[in-house]
């Protein structure tokens, strides 16, 4: 491993990211229960609100519950100095999460059901506020470190790309979850939901998975260090691209721009995108098989998996927009199913799991080794990454994981096995989530013990 130019003396309390990166695998477990539970009326239609209830429940509940718990943990960690206020923040920014993304799963469940509308209002106006407060705080505890001068270092740059791209998807969310806590505005939400979901599953997931790698690869991996200069460049990229596709989206611009939608300026700046997003697959994947220590790890595998899958979602779109959809059977619906599937759960859920199933053992030892310090004769209770989740259990997540990506993907064309997809989904966020709660057994249990062996002052 390679933490070379960590700043191990910001570390903050591990019940801060844990809190986060054991509540998000439930939210996985309850999206699975969804499609158990619905069965085929899961990929009836894209506008069924029982399939926007299973979006949010992988995006917020799963994704973003990560990301807020490994950002107050690397942030610090990566840069040096402690997020404000992060052990009160991270304290009520937790229970709104949850709150916010139970109250929506509950009203587009109930709006599905046909329960009462008042039951269903109530709901969406509880999910609005919660995940109001809940991203506003959140934003106002890392904006004074994002906007304050700090070093050149990568990951400061990527974070704030990060940030304003987060605020691109979650702003139109919010409006349009306005718009259905208060049907009265008349609000014309539906001509912000592409945009919003093209944010969310173009510009949040990639540009996340981007910052993720650059850190962890090359840290867990031994590889190489990404070029600062390629992934700035492309994140910029990335981040202007979609800021021209969504101004050809929006109702203004798409009348002036009238002549030019379906043609040329539409190609060409989805070919820049589809470029971007396979140069840094293919970049990634290049250093993942070039590093240094070719040792057998399987949450490798789960990095892989992610840029395939982000790599056949730009092929798979392509095939969709040259029309051979229509050609070959499968429907426009369908497609789309597909395309959502790859790019949440194989793109970013998988780089997620390989990401969680690194950084909980590494937390777990760090933790217990520097508390072992302090308590001399107590070294040989720190246990290495491996003992607290093994490669078999590595091994078996990713056969889980792949296993009910494929079932699921299957599933939109065959919807009688959906069950069966929903079943392996089931097991895979239940192992991931044992896995996890084992490791934090293993270090509370070891901590206790730790604790019992006499204490000397530490003075650096
Ligand atoms: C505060 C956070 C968020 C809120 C309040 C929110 C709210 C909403 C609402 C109300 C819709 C339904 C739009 C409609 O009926 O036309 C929607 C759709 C969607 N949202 Fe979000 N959202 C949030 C965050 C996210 C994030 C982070 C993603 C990440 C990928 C995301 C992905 C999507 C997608 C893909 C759709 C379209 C689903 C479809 O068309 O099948 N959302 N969102």
């Amino acid at each position: 491993m390679n933490i070379k130019g960590l700043s191990l003396n910001t570390i903050p309390p591990i019940s801060i990211p844990l809190r986060f990166f054991l509540t998000a695998p439930l939210f996985g477990l309850l999206a699975a229960l969804m499609i158990i539970y619905y069965g085929s009326d899961i990929w009836a239609s894209r506008w069924n609100s029982i399939n926007l209830a299973l979006t949010h429940l992988l995006t917020l509940g799963f994704m973003l519950m990560v990301m807020i718990g490994a950002l107050y943990q690397f942030i610090p960690v990566m840069i040096g100095q402690f997020i404000p206020w992060s052990k009160k923040s991270a304290a009520i920014i937790h229970p709104l999460l949850v709150t916010g993304t139970l109250s929506l799963t509950i009203a587009f469940t109930g709006a599905f059901t046909g329960a009462a509308s008042d039951f269903a209002l109530f709901f969406y106006s509880l999910a609005f506020i919660s995940l109001l407060f809940a991203l506003s705080l959140f934003a106002m505890s890392l904006t004074p470190l994002l906007i304050s001068k700090l070093n050149d270092h990568l990951i400061v740059f990527l974070l704030r790309i990060l940030f304003i791209v987060l605020l691109l998807t979650i702003g139109p969310g919010l409006y349009m979850l306005l718009a259905y806590s208060y049907p009265g505005l008349g609000i014309n939400f539906r001509a912000y939901t592409d945009v919003h979901a093209l944010w969310g599953l173009i510009g949040w997931t990639v540009l996340l998975i981007m910052a993720v790698s650059s850190q962890v690869i090359p840290m867990f991996y031994v590889t190489a260090e990404f070029s600062r200069r390629y992934l700035k460049l492309l994140s910029m990229l990335i981040l202007m691209t979609l800021l021209i596709v969504s101004t050809l989206k929006t109702p203004y611009f798409s009348s002036i721009f009238s002549s030019f939608r379906d043609s040329s300026l539409n190609n060409i700046v989805y070919i820049i995108l589809s470029l971007e997003l396979i140069f840094f697959s293919w970049y990634t994947l290049r250093l993942i098989g070039q590093r240094k220590r070719k040792l057998a790890d399987a949450t490798i595998n789960f990095f892989r998996l992610a840029l395939i899958s982000l790599v056949t979602s730009v092929i798979l779109w392509w095939f969709f927009a040259a029309g051979f959809n229509n050609q070959y059977g499968p429907s426009a619906i369908q497609f789309e199913f597909t395309l959502s599937l790859l790019l949440i759960y194989g793109l970013a859920i998988s780089a997620i799991i390989g990401l969680l199933q690194k950084i909980v053992p590494f937390l777990i030892y760090l933790h217990l080794q520097n508390l072992s310090f302090a308590h001399p004769g107590s070294i040989t209770l720190v246990p290495n990454m491996k003992m607290v989740i093994s490669t078999k259990k590595s091994n078996m997540q990713f056969i889980l994981h792949l296993s009910s990506l494929v079932l699921l993907i299957i599933s939109v064309y065959f919807p009688s096995i959906v069950s069966i997809a929903g079943l392996a989904m089931l097991v895979n966020f239940g192992w991931l989530w044992s896995s996890l709660l084992k490791g934090v057994l293993i270090y509370k249990s070891n901590k206790v013990k730790i604790l019992a062996y006499p204490e000397i002052k530490l003075n650096f």
